[in-house]
């Protein structure tokens, strides 16, 4: 029989009924160290008192006004994300998704109306990840993301990871009219785009006109140590999709673009019901307030330096284990000899949670303030569980 909750996840026989900072407690008291931080998204760890304040503020004065109206928390965080990145204006969603199928229509739209409605082609890379919609899964095109869901939407061309050959025959034709990439891959395996190629990722699209788009789903809001991951090479974007971090554990995402690629959606043209509601954005305020800092960003470096030590350090002892370490900032991967599946599973025994990704890989997300402690705790906890995984492969 199926079961009430239908069975899309191999979910893990863990039940947590208590989060706090990174630690994460189950019904009988047991605690886990959260490497994970719910892939990303807990960027200021579990129950937070500034979140939990800012959230609790607005629930006490206004849950949900649609956006027929004013919303003046909705302003704030638009406002916030004006000002520190490239954009000129946001759209606010529920999920990454959401961002990608705004990103899709924006990238039509603005081709149609600059009387060019032929430029559909939207170029993507091997080992992407954007989301689980229509456009996300056509977006990746792999069987094993689009098997049983055709027909598929069109216009989307995959290209090989670091390919310079294919990505220029690619985007020569006439039809494309943008390139989307993460500037660090999350679920393709912890992989950044080395800052030479998104310059030169942008250097083609203008000599192209197409317009660039980041996916910082994952990879942004203070993550890799910058604001934004594409801050790191000193390029910007056309549109940028967020969501994860930027909601702290709210659900809550944006599209971020520049007045000429956006100037396109005029009112009519999209819509969400809940997006940019209130409450979501009373929270995002605040992390954006938090986490767009220098103060808080320099302090991700040097945690994200303690850490990357430490896991030289891990690889070094179990190379029956490891191959590396990969990543930037606190999104770091453990490249895995085995299935990064035994390690995530050891570590539920040692009290650490982690999140396998593709490519053998094993992802740490812990929350941005993650403190000194905790990192070396974490580190000792993951060389019992590399010890384990390692007696197990002898
Ligand atoms: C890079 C990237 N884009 C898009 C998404 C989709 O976001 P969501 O799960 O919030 O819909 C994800 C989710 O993992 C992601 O990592």
């Amino acid at each position: 029989m199926i079961p009430s909750i239908l069975p899309t996840y191999n979910r893990a026989p863990l039940s947590f009924v208590k989060g706090e900072g990174v630690w994460l407690q189950t019904e009988d008291g047991r605690r886990y160290l959260d490497l994970g931080a719910g892939i990303a998204v807990n960027a200021l760890g579990h129950a937070n008192p500034d979140l939990v304040d800012a959230l609790t503020t607005q629930a006490n004065a206004l849950w949900h006004v649609s956006n027929l109206y004013q919303i003046p928390a909705q302003q704030k965080l638009a406002d916030a994300l004006v000002e520190r990145t490239f954009a000129d204006t946001c759209f606010f969603t529920n999920s990454g998704t959401e961002a990608m199928e705004l990103v899709v229509k924006m990238a039509r739209k603005y081709w149609h109306d600059q009387g060019q409605p032929e430029r559909t082609r939207i170029l993507t890379f091997e080992g992407a990840f954007h989301g689980r919609s229509s456009a996300a899964i056509a977006a990746v095109g792999t069987e094993k993301m689009t098997k049983g869901f055709g027909p598929l939407l069109s216009g989307f061309t995959q290209l090989p990871w670091g390919d310079h050959e294919a990505l220029r025959e690619a985007a020569a034709q006439a039809d494309v009219g943008a390139i989307l990439i993460e500037p660090v891959q999350g679920e393709g395996g912890i992989r950044p785009v080395p800052d030479q190629c998104l310059k030169g990722l942008r250097d083609l699209c203008d000599d192209i006109g197409a317009l660039l788009i980041f996916d910082e789903v994952q990879c942004g809001m203070g993550r890799t140590g910058k604001l934004f991951a594409h801050e790191w090479a000193g390029v910007t974007p056309d549109i940028m999709m967020v969501a994860k971090g930027i909601g702290g554990g709210f659900p809550l995402g944006a599209v971020l673009a520049t007045e000429a690629a956006a100037a396109c959606m005029v009112a009519g043209t999209h819509g969400s019901t809940y997006g940019g509601n209130p409450l979501a954005c009373a929270v995002g305020a605040k992390v954006m307030e938090i986490v767009a800092s220098e103060d808080f960003l320099d302090g991700v470096r040097a945690r994200s330096g303690r850490l990357r030590q430490g896991l030289e350090g891990l690889v070094a002892s179990h190379p029956e284990v490891f191959e590396g370490v990969r990543g930037t900032g606190l999104m770091l991967g453990l490249k895995c000899k085995g299935a990064p599946a035994d390690l995530v599973q050891a570590g539920y025994a040692e009290g650490v949670l982690t999140v396998p990704a593709a490519d053998n890989v094993v992802r740490l997300l812990p929350p941005l303030n993650i403190a000194e402690a905790e990192i070396d705790e974490a580190l000792s906890r993951l060389d019992r569980v590399a010890a384990r995984v390692g007696s197990d492969a002898g």
